[in-house]
């Protein structure tokens, strides 16, 4: 591994995504051994003018309960604070100067120097903070090191801005330099596909539209837009979740085998999914919106915003070419989950129709209760011979006692201090899943296409289970997969 002073830089430190995310990450990283003390310094810059205490007391928090815990303040010993705003060349100066006296005081042996740029910030004002560094901020050691960037969506609002925005950081940053996060590509039922799928017999064969009905990559989650209804309100769910979350999840479960584990192999074969997508067809499309998400002060008492979209995807290539992949998503749902399911076709000539309960279907669940489970029929235990629906289960909290699933934001900044991107968006990949969305989106924000209420807490509008229905899901009737507890 490569040794040197590192500098992580947090920029939009007082914000909500620094303090809930980024430093708790950073934090794990460090108790963890993964930052030394003797190489990392962290900085915090935003445009509040606070000292480096106030900067720390505000983060503990959300790094411990405890009042009083040794690490935690250790690592907060490690922060320090610069204020200046994100487009002039002071603060930026000033920045610098912080930076590079930590680099002579700490490289008195040895000289590279890492700056690592995470921006927790509006993406208004990514690119006048890309100028920033790269005027003021770059590495300076003529012994090696880099300067990276990490951002994080919303990376535009269609293609058009998207592609505005990838080319106005494009000519100031190459491509290895930029790191584009989805949290859910560090997810570990995500980073798992990859193995499950190219490292088992069993899946080889199975994986394409000879056996396979339909695949639903499913996001619930059981509470609303609460505090954030600003930002949603002018996003809305597809941008907010199916367009980068369930999309990224959607490529690792379609794609080809990749040459070689190679991040840019890797990143070659998703391309080429998000490539073969037709268009979205509107009758496939079924949106909702919470009753009362108006409510919010912050939303329009006119908004068009879906809070809930189910959409049909479909794949032209020779693997999928008739399968559908049903995106769901929704806000304010029964129950909060994510995962991917795999529903595959009816036995031909099946001599147990009549007592099944379902098809077989091989779940993997992304959160909460992590875990894969192949539905399947089997005997009914017992003198009577009769079929019955059950499972083989891979329950991560049963089969892995003891073992601490990190969380996504750790693994994905520990990769950008590694310099591996294999888990984040290639500029390639970002644009062509615009062009899957963005007539839809543009058709929605042109009130063409209006949301359907729906109650807070229920399952969504009833349309979407008919539309689940009409692509061909069966669901199974008389039996459910209860995580097993501990
Ligand atoms: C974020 C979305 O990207 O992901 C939020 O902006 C959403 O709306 C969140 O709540 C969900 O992430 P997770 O990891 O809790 O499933």
């Amino acid at each position: 591994p490569e040794t040197g002073c590192l500098s992580i830089i947090v920029l939009g430190a007082s914000g909500d995504l620094a303090k809930k995310k980024t430093f708790p990450a950073l934090y794990n990283l460090y108790r963890q051994g993964f930052l030394q003390s003797n190489e990392v310094h962290i900085f915090g810059y935003a445009r509040t003018k606070i000292s480096d205490d106030e900067l720390r007391s505000r983060i503990r928090g959300y790094l411990s309960q405890e009042k009083e815990n040794h690490e935690v303040s250790e690592f907060l010993q490690l922060i320090k604070y610069v204020s200046g705003s994100y487009d002039s060349g002071e603060g930026f100066t000033a920045l610098d100067k912080a930076i590079s006296e930590h680099e002579i005081s700490k490289n008195s042996t040895e000289g590279s120097s890492r700056r690592l740029f995470y921006f927790a910030l509006p993406p208004s004002v990514y690119p006048s903070v890309c100028r920033m560094i790269k005027s003021y901020c770059m590495n300076k050691s003529d012994l090696g090191g880099w300067t990276r960037i990490v951002v994080e969506k919303p990376f535009g609002k269609d293609l058009a801005s998207a592609e505005q925005l990838s080319s106005q950081i494009g000519e100031l940053f190459e491509e290895p330099q930029i790191y584009r996060i989805d949290h859910y590509l560090g997810k570990e039922l995500v980073q798992n596909l990859l193995v499950l799928r190219f490292a088992n017999r069993f899946f080889l064969p199975l994986w394409n539209r000879d056996n396979i009905d339909n695949i639903q990559i499913v996001f619930r989650e059981d509470f609303g837009t609460e505090g954030r209804g600003g930002y949603f309100d002018e996003y809305g769910i597809i941008r907010d979740i199916i367009q980068n979350h369930l999309l990224q999840v959607l490529c690792l479960v379609a794609m080809e085998k990749p040459v070689s584990l190679k991040p840019e192999h890797i990143r070659d074969e998703k391309v080429k999914v998000l490539q073969s997508m037709l268009p979205i067809k509107d009758e496939e499309v079924v949106l909702g919106q919470y009753e009362g998400y108006k409510d919010d002060p912050t939303v329009p008492d006119n908004s068009n915003t879906p809070t809930f979209a189910t959409m049909v995807l479909r794949i032209h290539n020779e693997r999928w070419e008739g399968v559908p992949f049903i995106m769901k998503a929704g806000k304010a749902l029964n129950s909060r989950k994510a995962e991917i399911r795999v529903q595959f076709k009816d036995v031909p000539g099946d001599i147990f129709k009549c007592q099944k309960q379902g098809r077989n279907e091989f779940v993997i669940r992304l959160q909460p209760s992590e875990a894969m489970y192949m539905k399947l029929t089997v005997k009914q235990p017992g003198l009577e011979m009769s079929a019955v629906q059950s499972e083989l289960d891979l329950s991560y909290r049963q089969r892995y006692q003891g073992v601490v699933i990190p969380e996504a934001y750790e693994r994905l900044i520990l990769d950008t201090i590694r310099g591996d991107q294999q888990h984040f968006v290639r500029r390639d990949e970002l644009k062509a899943a615009w062009e899957i969305f963005t007539p839809l989106l543009h058709r929605i924000d042109n009130g063409e296409m209006k949301p359907i209420p729906y109650k807070p807490g229920s399952r969504g509008p009833a349309e979407a289970d008919e539309l689940l229905q009409n692509a061909g899901y069966v669901q199974t009737h008389g039996y459910i997969w209860i995580p097993p507890t501990l």
